[in-house]
């Protein structure tokens, strides 16, 4: 039921992208275009969400959302890319580097995030300017060298150090990593309505976290035709993660917790948030 839910989401972005994206020409639009589609859609889902639940305008919330997934399409082909994770399946098909070559894949990820600061820039977003500049302000903060980049950098040191990361270390690594870009999106909603935005940032703080355990937890028991990318990567590369640390039953019981968190956080919004609880505890469930 969520997952249909989630899926109607998903055509919605992937819509907004192709628009966004289709009068992009060059080399390099292809490849963007190509690294846009599939996925879940949970950041662009958690925007959406969080503007219905503060009454924005969803033809104004669709742009923060296509620019979210933009930011974490780019930071995907980096990611994969033979300097950082090595990896030649993502959302089902071959990575960018490895459909084009390792420049195209660079310049993908670089346009994508220019793009998605354009698409926040741009009037049809926002119709007050101070709020375009505060989303552009505090993605800029999520993605950069305090929020994504921090953790991404964070995880690649860990690779080359010759002691493991402790578990307090990983959660560290983790709130930047994938932790800065879900709180982003579960907070544009308030953003751009200029409410409060403290219920939404402990949901989206425990969701986060719960969304590396599981992701920790899909590589060591996931299926790679499912999740359609590689799996036992963390344990090939020695990798200290979440399961590594707890081991499976601890990380599967440390994630379902932190979705209780998430969803107790929800309260102050009362039934109306429930498509947000169901979005917790798929985050635990799936398996891509
Ligand atoms: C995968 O993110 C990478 C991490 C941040 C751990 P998702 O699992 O949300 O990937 P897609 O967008 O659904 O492909
Ligand atoms: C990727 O984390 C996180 C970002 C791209 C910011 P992982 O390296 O664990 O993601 P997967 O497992 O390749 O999807
Ligand atoms: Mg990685
Ligand atoms: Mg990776
Ligand atoms: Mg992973």
């Amino acid at each position: 039921m969520f997952r249909s839910r989630l899926d109607q989401v998903a055509s919605q972005v992937q819509a907004h992208l192709d628009m966004v994206m289709a009068p992009l020409e060059g080399p390099v639009a292809p490849a963007m275009r190509y690294t846009c589609q599939g996925g879940k859609r949970l950041r662009g889902f958690l925007v959406l969400e969080s503007a219905r639940l503060h009454d924005v305008d969803p033809a104004h919330a669709i742009w923060p959302a296509a620019a979210i997934e933009m930011i974490h399409a780019y930071s995907l082909v980096h990611d994969d890319l033979p300097c950082m994770d090595d990896d030649d399946l993502r959302r089902g098909r071959p990575t960018v580097h490895v459909k084009w070559d390792e420049g195209t894949a660079v310049l993908t990820g670089d346009a994508l995030q220019t793009l998605a600061f354009e698409c926040l820039a741009r009037p049809e977003c926002h119709p007050d300017p101070a709020v375009r500049a505060d989303l552009v302000l505090t993605m800029a903060q999520a993605a950069g060298a305090q929020g994504m980049v921090l953790g991404q950098a964070l995880d690649i040191a860990a690779e080359s150090s010759q002691t493991p990361l402790g578990l307090d270390e990983i959660i560290t690594l983790q709130d930047g990593k994938t932790g800065a870009l879900i709180r982003w999106a579960a907070m544009a909603g308030p953003l751009m309505a200029r409410d409060d935005p403290t219920p939404l940032r402990h949901y989206a703080q425990a969701l986060g976290l719960a969304f590396q355990i599981a992701d920790d937890i899909l590589d060591v028991t996931g299926n790679e035709d499912a999740a359609g990318k590689r799996l036992n990567k963390d344990a090939e590369a020695g990798k200290a993660t979440f399961v590594s640390h707890l081991g499976l039953d601890g990380a599967k019981a440390r994630a379902s917790d932190l979705v209780e968190e998430a969803v107790s956080a929800l309260q102050p919004y009362g039934p109306g948030a429930d498509n947000l609880r169901d979005a917790a505890r798929f985050v635990i469930s799936r398996d891509s």
